[in-house]
């Protein structure tokens, strides 16, 4: 009987030793101090959420934008509009150059409005917008 006793005894002291020794070990000390959040330094492999792909029609194209904002006029001689295609209705406006007419689409003349009235289109549509009319206005 005593030495199963001290057989115990010798298991339980040696289990708890490996116990103690494992919990002070500078693994699971360094786990334990370690600070909640971690930051990444510069040169680290950062992961990068990825923008969710965003569905767009694509960016409008003058012909869209004719059709849309511009045909409603321009299509005849509504208001006394220069006819889309019709180079005669347009011909007494070349003269005026290519860069005052985009200015004068973009700032409004008389019964044009102002954007002719796209009011979420960018400088930039429309003056490809009125080089698309000049164009097909020849
Ligand atoms: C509400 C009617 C209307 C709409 C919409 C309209 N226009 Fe006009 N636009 C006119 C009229 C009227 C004129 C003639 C103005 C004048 O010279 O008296 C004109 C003239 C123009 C001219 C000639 C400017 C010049 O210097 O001679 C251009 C270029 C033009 N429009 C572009 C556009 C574009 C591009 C759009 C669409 C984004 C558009 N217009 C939409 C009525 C319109």
């Amino acid at each position: 009987m005593f030495k199963v006793k001290c057989f115990l005894v010798a298991v339980l002291v040696s289990f708890s030793a490996a116990t103690v020794a494992d919990h002070l070990s500078d693994h699971s000390v360094e786990k334990r101090i370690k600070p909640s959040g971690s930051v990444y330094l510069e040169g680290d492999d950062v992961p990068v959420a990825k923008p969710a792909e965003v569905a767009t029609t694509g960016p409008r194209t003058a012909k869209s934008i004719y059709e849309t904002k511009c045909a409603a006029c321009h299509a005849t001689d509504a208001l006394g509009a220069p006819v889309f295609g019709n180079a005669e209705s347009w011909a007494p406006r070349l003269g005026k150059g290519e860069e005052m007419i985009i200015s004068n689409a973009i700032n409004g003349i008389n019964a044009m409005p102002p954007m002719g009235t796209c009011m979420d289109c960018s400088t930039d549509e429309i003056a490809d917008t009125v080089k698309y009319m000049l164009e097909n206005s020849k």
